[in-house]
């Protein structure tokens, strides 16, 4: 199929959020089986948490690396990697930190919330990627000067950083189609971007078998797990309907 028949649709952006890698079985962050659920995020995802007893946030995200490391790309994923390469102008943004995009293709991902597998050092803030899950103490240090390393990740009280944001709002201000899919849409300011698109003139199509604050204001929702839905919004646009 050409991209003439999909030129219509761009710039196309997609949102991603947990719940696309929840097929892969990574657990989402709220629900009924979700992570927030077991842990209590002010406990591990805060930089006073972290201030506080290093290595058990560490170890936390050592069983992260565990679980998520065992998990594949779903075909939600595969098919985002596919529409990347089909449709010239497509932006794709997650607030996931899995990896699991990249793993299936995509070579542009703006990572809002970071990597879990990228540490920064605390003195110097030089990133490196990182599959390390076990080491004699769970405590992962810079390699060059030997301080403390903290996940690349963004935690609850903290800020994005400023480039990585600057970059996804520039794609949600031009959007002509975005998609969100497996977001809660509750955590700023990624949860904003949606609608800021809708009034730069983008339009939503939401995909997540729950309503969220956002389902309101979608032009189109789709009720039900991403692979299915996005696969049969794909082949729709496929034959230009
Ligand atoms: P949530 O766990 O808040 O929401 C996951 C969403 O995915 C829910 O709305 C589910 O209904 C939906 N969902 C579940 N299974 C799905 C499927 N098969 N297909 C499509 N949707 C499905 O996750 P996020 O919205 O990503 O931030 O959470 C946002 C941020 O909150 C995370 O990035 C994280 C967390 O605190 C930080 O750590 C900074």
């Amino acid at each position: 199929m050409g991209q003439n028949s999909l030129a219509g649709l761009e710039p196309v952006v997609v949102l991603t959020g947990a719940g696309i890698s929840s097929e892969s079985g990574v657990p989402t962050f709220r629900g009924a089986e979700g992570m927030w659920e077991n842990h209590r995020p002010e406990e591990l995802a805060t930089p006073s948490a972290f201030h506080k007893d290093p290595e058990k946030v560490w170890r936390f995200y050592a069983w992260r690396r565990q679980v998520i490391g065992a998990c594949a790309p779903n075909a939600a994923h595969r098919l985002l990697a596919e529409m990347e390469s089909e449709i010239d102008d497509f932006t794709l943004i997650t607030q996931n930190i899995d990896g699991l995009h990249q793993a299936a293709g995509s070579q542009r991902v703006i990572e809002l919330h970071g990597s879990l597998w990228r540490e920064r050092c605390l003195r110097e803030g030089k990133r490196w990627e990182s599959r390390e899950q076990e080491s004699p103490s769970p405590l992962r240090l810079c390699p060059d000067c030997g301080s403390l390393a903290r996940p690349d990740v963004v935690w609850f009280g903290e800020g994005l950083d400023h480039q990585v944001y600057r970059r996804a709002l520039e794609a949600a201000g031009r959007a002509r189609t975005m998609l969100v899919i497996g977001t809660s849409a509750v955590v700023e300011p990624a949860a904003s971007l949606p609608l800021l698109a809708q009034r730069a003139g983008a339009k939503l199509i939401e995909i997540n078998p729950e309503v969220t604050p956002l389902s309101a204001w979608v032009n189109e929702r789709l009720a039900g797990p991403a692979t299915r839905e996005l696969a049969s919004w794909w082949t729709g646009q496929l034959a230009g309907t």
